[in-house]
């Protein structure tokens, strides 16, 4: 069974269409689904814990600030635990909330904390589901790549006709069925990412770095996951948590980088090198603090490893590798001139001209391979990573 063994979240906000959850539950664990429920207060005006205790076959999570509860499955367990969460119905107050980032309530704070996918099935009245507002809410909500399920037309509880009812419980279930098929396709894969900067120490307290967040690689490696395939994520310093069923390796240097990535890259399928990597570093790191003298001081800069074009020269084991280029000038030109250069099978020229890649959360990329060309358009960086997987691994499938 496609949804044996997952875990799902459902979280239940105040809405009629409540009832209709119980159902969708019982779906769940008739697939063998682990479900945990989260109600929020006004969905307890509409279900009784009770109920949904008894079909879910697990503790309800009510309060945020429950000692009891944090004491058992406390709020960031609960964020780490799932697969996925499912919020149904979502109201138009949830929405609202989450959409700016609230953590006001149980719900809210673990969608806030986790790494997982996200469902939405909205139901409200058909008028406040088209108020501009709602719409923009949705629109951004979809952006961060939350995935929506319905609304349906027809008669609503409240004796209006129109769209904002939710979806069926057979509905949501065979999306959420769906999901996890395709989820799984790239099991057996195996993919090293190197994502973030690097740092290059002066002396004990200084750095030469650059202003990579780490946004884009983290998002395609939480793609590669969500997938099925074996993910290693090689970082430099970044504030981003770590995506599921990831393995993560932190690194500083540009030094420290290359020797994961080398080590890692031939036990993998695939390496794709997303990290903005120093060029160079200091060739001599001071002991202690540089104190300040001179008008004038020099740093002596010292080429460091060219890690993915290492990883492309490879004799023995080489994986299909995947290499950026970040350029402020004669994007395809540099572009193409890396991947023939670094021995890529594929390049993702990034236009950084404009300073807004460099932890911007949306990005547009040009791929080029030996035979080919291809434009992905600005979109989040969660979505492009989504795009440029499926690029990867077509060309990929086609070197097998
Ligand atoms: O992290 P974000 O804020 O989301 O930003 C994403 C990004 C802009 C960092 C990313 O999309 C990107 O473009 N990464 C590559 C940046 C870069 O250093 O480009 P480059 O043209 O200097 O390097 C070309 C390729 O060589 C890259 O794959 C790089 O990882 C690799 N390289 C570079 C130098 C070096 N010593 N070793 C390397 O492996």
């Amino acid at each position: 069974m496609k949804l044996s063994g997952k875990r799902i979240v459902v979280g239940i906000t105040g809405g009629i269409a409540a009832y209709k959850t119980i159902e969708f539950i019982r779906l769940l664990r008739k697939a063998e689904a682990d479900v945990r429920v989260v109600l929020t207060p006004s969905a307890a005006e509409f279900v009784t814990p009770l109920t949904l205790q008894a079909i879910s076959g697990n503790a309800v999570s009510q309060s945020l600030l429950d000692p009891q509860a944090e004491l058992a499955m406390g709020h960031i367990e609960l964020a780490k635990w799932a697969d996925a969460i499912v919020i149904a119905p979502a109201s138009a107050d949830f929405i609202a909330r989450f959409t700016v980032g609230m953590a006001n309530d149980l719900l809210s704070t673990i969608c806030l904390a986790t790494n997982a996918p996200i469902f939405l099935a909205p139901a409200m009245n058909q008028q406040m589901f088209h108020q501009q507002i709602t719409q923009q809410n949705l629109t951004a909500l979809q952006a961060r790549g939350i995935q929506l399920i319905g609304p349906n037309n027809g008669v609503q509880a409240c004796g209006d006709i129109g769209a904002g009812r939710m979806s069926e419980p057979t509905e949501i279930f065979a999306v959420l069925s769906d999901f996890f098929t395709r989820d799984q396709d790239l099991q057996g894969v195996k993919v090293v990412i190197t994502a973030g900067p690097t740092r290059e120490a002066i002396d004990p307290v200084r750095y030469i770095s650059n202003h990579s967040s780490g946004k884009m690689g983290f998002a395609i490696a939480e793609n590669f996951a969500k997938r099925g395939a074996g993910v290693t994520l090689i970082t430099g310093p970044v504030t981003l948590s770590t995506p599921n069923n990831v393995t993560r390796i932190d690194v500083l240097s540009a030094k420290e980088m290359w020797q994961a990535a080398l080590e890692n890259a031939v036990k993998n399928q695939i390496f794709i090198g997303c990290a903005a990597v120093a060029d160079y570093r200091v060739a001599d790191i001071a002991d202690q603090k540089i104190k300040k003298s001179a008008d004038e001081m020099l740093l002596k800069l010292v080429k460091n490893p060219d890690i993915i074009a290492d990883v492309g020269h490879l004799t023995e084991n080489r994986p299909f590798t995947v290499g950026f280029a970040a350029e402020t000038q004669h994007l395809s030109d540099y572009a193409k001139e890396k991947l023939k250069r670094k021995n890529l099978d594929m390049v993702c020229a990034n236009d950084v001209s404009e300073g807004q890649v460099f932890n911007a959360d949306d990005n547009a990329l040009q791929l080029f391979w030996k035979e080919g060309s291809k434009t992905l358009s600005l979109k989040s960086k969660t979505e492009l990573a989504a795009d440029l997987v499926n690029e990867i691994v077509e060309r990929y499938q086609k070197t097998l």
